[in-house]
């Protein structure tokens, strides 16, 4: 498994308590962003991570099958969730048109380069539907956050400049666009939109941030009092009243 698979993998039970505040309502819109229903149809929840896509995908009739690189996403909370394999979205071990629609989460947006994941969804799905962040993207949290656990020693994993470079670089409607056509689908729809989440305060801010998979790992080994500090440098550094959360996202829909 790659290191960014395996920090995913490590990560789950962290996304759950923090990154789920924020992708659970990212999901509901992709899916409502949706052309073609979804109920009744035979959906893939690719890059499934602790299962929000299907969720949103299960709530609206839609039968589901998920995969992830990431056995410790797959193994959260596996009781009440759909089948699942361990599959990289670069080569899928399904059947040609096996799936009508292939959802992609925020998940094609960690291939190096998207457009081998259109690709390969392509292959296996007649629709595509996925989302990845804008370029312009940002909170006062990130920073924020980053300044806290910089002080406490974390330092970026490897792979995480360069992802952050490869989604930059399909992060608008027109990259989005390339991005599909490159990968031999016919773009639908693609927008970008912003998603308000007027409810979450500096504390669920911190939260989502410190979940995420570039730095659970380091979070998850110091003792709850390291934690803890870091989570009080992180709040007051963003401050008591910061500015409300929107996420900007690109949303795609792609067919054949
Ligand atoms: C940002 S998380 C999104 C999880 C979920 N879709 C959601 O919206 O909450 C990205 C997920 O994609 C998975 N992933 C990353 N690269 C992948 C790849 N090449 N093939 C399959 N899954 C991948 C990660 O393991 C992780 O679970």
């Amino acid at each position: 498994m790659t290191r960014l698979g395996a920090a995913y993998s490590a990560g789950a039970s962290s996304w759950a308590g923090g990154p789920a505040l924020v992708y659970g309502r990212l999901a509901e819109v992709l899916v409502a962003f949706c052309p073609v229903p979804l109920a009744g149809r035979l959906v893939l929840d690719l890059g499934t991570g602790t299962g929000l896509a299907s969720q949103a995908a299960g709530a609206v009739g839609a039968h589901l099958l998920a995969a992830d690189l990431a056995l410790g996403m797959l193994q959260h909370d596996r009781a009440r969730r759909p089948a699942a394999v361990v599959a990289d979205a670069l080569c899928l071990p399904f059947a040609d048109g096996a799936f009508d629609v292939v959802l992609a989460a925020f998940a094609l947006n960690h291939l190096d380069d998207p457009s081998a994941g259109v690709r390969e969804a392509g292959r296996v799905g007649r629709t595509l539907l996925a989302s990845t962040y804008a370029a312009d993207d940002d909170h006062p949290a990130k920073a924020a956050v980053e300044v806290a656990l910089a002080e406490a020693g974390w330092k970026p994993p490897e792979w995480y400049p360069r992802l952050k470079a490869s989604m930059a670089a399909w992060g608008t409607v027109e990259g989005a666009t390339e991005a599909v056509e490159r990968g031999g689908l016919r773009p639908l729809l693609v927008e970008r939109h912003e998603v308000p989440f007027p409810e979450l305060g500096p504390a669920d801010m911190v939260a989502w941030r410190l979940g995420l998979a570039q730095c659970a790992g380091f979070v998850a080994a110091l003792d709850s009092a390291a934690r803890d500090r870091i989570v009080e440098r992180a709040v007051e550094e963003l401050g008591a009243d910061p500015e409300p959360l929107v996420r900007r996202v690109i949303f795609l829909a792609a067919g054949r």
